[in-house]
């Protein structure tokens, strides 16, 4: 846990939800006033999707200018392109389907019926977002050639559920995924979650953001938020592993703060 680490408590699932969309739709407002176009990275899980969907019930959400953000995905479900159990599926009739995007800045990873395997999915998603970080890097005063160009764009906001074992996207404990260090997207073939099989951004391409917010509800949550939240080990604990840039921000509900020594919520309560 860095300096930059804020947690804000919220009395129910409902509260933290609508909280948390008039941050993200305030955050995406202030970037797009500084920069014309921002970046948020969703989440599958349940707070993840609630969010999305009292971002499209709100009515600021026609503050931001949605053909102007970029989306891109933390995780999602290798399973065929229109079930439901796909996190860009629920993105899409949570929020998506109910706003202006444009389809060019809606980076999805490949479903199961894409032609590819689940190696080759991630190897594509990796490849989106080298071409994204290229295309910004010209597009910037500072381009000077392809030599050292970043191979992630910039995230100005990336949304992380939690898993009760402390799993964010789909890195999970003491598995692969939250090992690997060389590539920015991994596949996973044997989720504890299901569907088994998944693509995921790394840590460090997940710590790469301007901003990460973690979101969390229930009392099953309440282990794994004090665990990462004591500084436990990120590959026993991944949560514990997410630091963005500039800041990072739990996003809880009481029942998944109980476990949070009372002292700690104040001093990150600022
Ligand atoms: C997924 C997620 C995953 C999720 C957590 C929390 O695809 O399953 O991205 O990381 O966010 O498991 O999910 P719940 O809030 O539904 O428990």
């Amino acid at each position: 846990m860095r300096g930059n680490t804020r947690i804000t408590v919220h009395p129910s699932f409902e509260v933290l939800a609508a909280t948390t969309a008039a941050r993200l739709i305030t955050r995406l407002l202030d970037v797009q006033s500084e920069r014309g176009e921002a970046t948020v990275v969703l989440t599958g899980g349940s707070v993840g999707i609630a969010t999305l969907k009292a971002v499209a019930e709100s009515p600021a959400r026609l503050a931001v200018n949605w053909s102007k953000v970029n989306f891109w995905w933390g995780d999602d479900r290798f399973v065929s392109a229109d079930s439901p159990d796909r996190n860009h599926v629920q993105a899409a009739e949570a929020l998506l389907d109910h706003i202006e995007v444009d389809p060019a800045r809606v980076h999805v990873m490949k479903p199961a019926d894409a032609g590819l395997d689940v190696a080759q999915a991630a190897a594509e998603y990796a490849e989106q977002l080298a071409a994204a970080a290229l295309a910004e890097h010209r597009a910037s005063d500072d381009y000077d050639g392809d030599a050292g160009a970043p191979l992630l764009p910039r995230f100005d906001v990336l949304l992380l559920g939690i898993g009760p074992d402390a799993h964010i996207a789909s890195l999970f404990p003491e598995m692969a995924g939250i090992r690997t260090k060389d590539a920015a997207v991994v596949s996973v073939t044997n989720s504890p979650k299901p569907p088994p099989e998944r693509v995921s951004l790394t840590l460090g391409t997940i710590n790469s953001a301007d901003e990460i917010w973690l979101v969390a509800a229930g009392s099953d949550k309440a282990g794994a938020v004090a665990l990462a939240l004591a500084g436990a080990s990120p590959v026993q604990v991944p949560a514990s592993g997410a630091n963005g840039r500039s800041r990072t921000r739990w996003l809880v509900d009481e029942d998944a703060a109980a476990k949070v020594p009372g002292a700690l919520i104040a001093r990150l309560d600022a």
